[in-house]
Parts: C-alpha cells; structure tokens; sequence
C-alpha cells in the first residue's frame, strides 16, 4: 500500500523510496524523506499526544497568524490544534496523494464561537520521488463573506543553521518582530541565521531556494501565497518553549509560506486554493 494509517498517523511511501507522514492531529506533515534524508524538523520534545500543536513539521495556521486582539482564538488559529478526518488515497500512479478535512462541526464550540463561520478545508499531500506538495482548499459555505489568514509552518531539518541561506528574499518589504514591527527592505541575496529571526517578508516572489548548508538545496515554491516567514527562535527563546531543546535552534529553520500581512476575503459560497511545493535539488 503506499500509504496507510497507524496511530493516528497517515505513513506514505513513494516507489522512489522517498517517504512522509502526516499526523491526523493537525494534519500535520510530520516527516518528508527524500534521497534518504529526513528534511523536516520535528523536535525531541514535542508533544504528540494532541495535547499541543506540535512543535515541527508543518503545521497549519488557519484562521488567523499570530494572536488578532478581536478574535479569542489561541495562537496561529485552531487547525493545528484538532484532529482532521482522513478522508483517504485519491490517486497512487505517480504521485502518492492522500487527503485530509477538517470543517467547524469538527472544532470545539469555544473555537466556532471565535470564529463564527462555517466554513470546509481540504488538505491534500502528494508526494514523488523528488517532492511534497501540501495544498489547501477552502470552501466558504456561509452565504456571507468571511475573512482570514493562513500559513504553512514548514520547520526544515538542517546541520546547522548559522551554516543555511534563504534565496529569493532581496528586496522584499518585511515587517521584524523581534524589533518591535519596525519595517526594513531586505538587503541580502541570501538570508542568514546568526540570531534570533522572526520576520514577516510580503509580496514574496514564489519560488525560493533553502540552501540546507550540507550541499543539498530545497525549492520552496508557494501558490497564490503572498507572504514568507522566516523564524528561528535562537537561545533564548529555544529555552523558554517547553516542547523544544534548548540546543535544537541549531538544526531548524522555519520558512513559512502564507498569507498572513492583510486578510483574505472570500465570498459566501466561494472556494480558495492554495499550498506550497517543496521540491529537493
Ligand atoms: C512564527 C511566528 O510563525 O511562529 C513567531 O512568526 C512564533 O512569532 C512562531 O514565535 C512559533 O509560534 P508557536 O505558537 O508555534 O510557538
């Protein structure tokens, strides 16, 4: 079978030889092998009972980025924190493709009454020799507008992180939030990690390189996603989060495709399609 489910756990395999695994919990992408190398992060330390988002991988923030003052939902949103039907294989020629859903009748009253719309996401996972794509669609079934963010916290796996470069980030606008929200244009070809990062880059161009710092590369190709954010929470914070070593910071680096700096509307009875292709080189 190329993909099955055991423990809550959705395990994929490729006839390449590459591999993943989803948890249910969140649909979270827990896990992408390929040429033999695990690139996700997923931390020591995480909690993989449900009883917290899990610290790696790729989790879903949906309906909102950060913490909103206007709407009680914890941070990142309630799609990371629920555990998501599997709705099961679509297709296994080339790609390995398997499927996920999650709608409001499935999230706890508190979270429906934060964020009172109702509303089908789609999650769908292919993965091939080379690449995994995570896509999301998401159908507006009230008959009036609703608006929201979402983000794909993709936490990859490196040696090192002082040693890793982003591509693809000059010129962007981005907004810093370890200085306060103060705005900056990105100056670097290459962005590097040499302490605590947490930037919002906007309008990003859609295809990034994550040079992994081991001679290997990862193409992080985003669709009708606006924004990028690059996140490394450094010493300090590593040691402040109870569910992350506190010498982990040095083998992640998050770079998260979304949509996160403005809301995205979407009408009543309309559906939205978005995701990010990660591809190894
Ligand atoms: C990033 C945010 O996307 O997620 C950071 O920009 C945040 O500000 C980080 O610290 C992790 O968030 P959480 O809720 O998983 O601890």
């Amino acid at each position: 079978m190329p993909a099955h489910e055991s423990n809550k756990t959705i395990f994929l395999e490729h006839p390449s030889g590459s591999k993943a695994q989803v948890s249910l919990f969140g649909a979270t992408v827990t896990s992408w092998v390929a040429d033999n190398v695990e690139r996700i992060f997923v931390s020591k330390e995480a909690k993989l009972d449900g009883s917290k988002a899990i610290r790696g991988g790729i989790p879903i923030c949906f309906p909102i980025f950060g913490t909103k003052e206007k709407i009680a939902l914890p941070q990142h949103g309630f799609a990371r924190n629920n555990y998501w039907e599997y709705l099961g294989i679509v297709s296994d020629n080339d790609e390995v493709v398997v499927r996920f859903g999650l709608k409001d009748t499935q999230i706890p009253q508190e979270a429906r009454n934060a964020w009172p719309h109702s509303f089908r996401l789609t999650y769908t996972v292919s993965l091939s020799a080379k690449s995994i794509k995570t896509f999301f669609n998401l159908k507006n079934e009230d008959e009036d507008t609703f608006e929201f963010n979402t983000l794909l916290h993709t936490y990859f796996s490196v040696p090192d992180v002082t040693s890793s470069q982003v591509q693809g980030l000059a010129s962007c606008e981005y907004v810093d939030k370890v200085k306060e929200g103060a705005k900056f244009t990105e100056q670097n070809e290459n962005v590097t990690i040499a302490g605590e990062v947490d930037r919002v880059y906007k309008k990003v161009q859609d295809r990034l390189i994550l040079k992994v710092g081991d001679g290997s590369r990862i193409q992080i190709e985003k669709s009708n996603l606006k924004d990028t954010v690059v996140w490394n929470p450094w010493i300090e914070k590593a040691k402040a989060m109870g569910d992350f070593g506190n010498e982990e910071y040095k083998n992640m680096i998050c770079v998260e495709a979304g949509s996160v700096a403005d809301w995205v509307v979407l009408a009543g009875g309309q559906t939205w399609t978005a995701g990010q292709t990660l591809t190894v080189a």
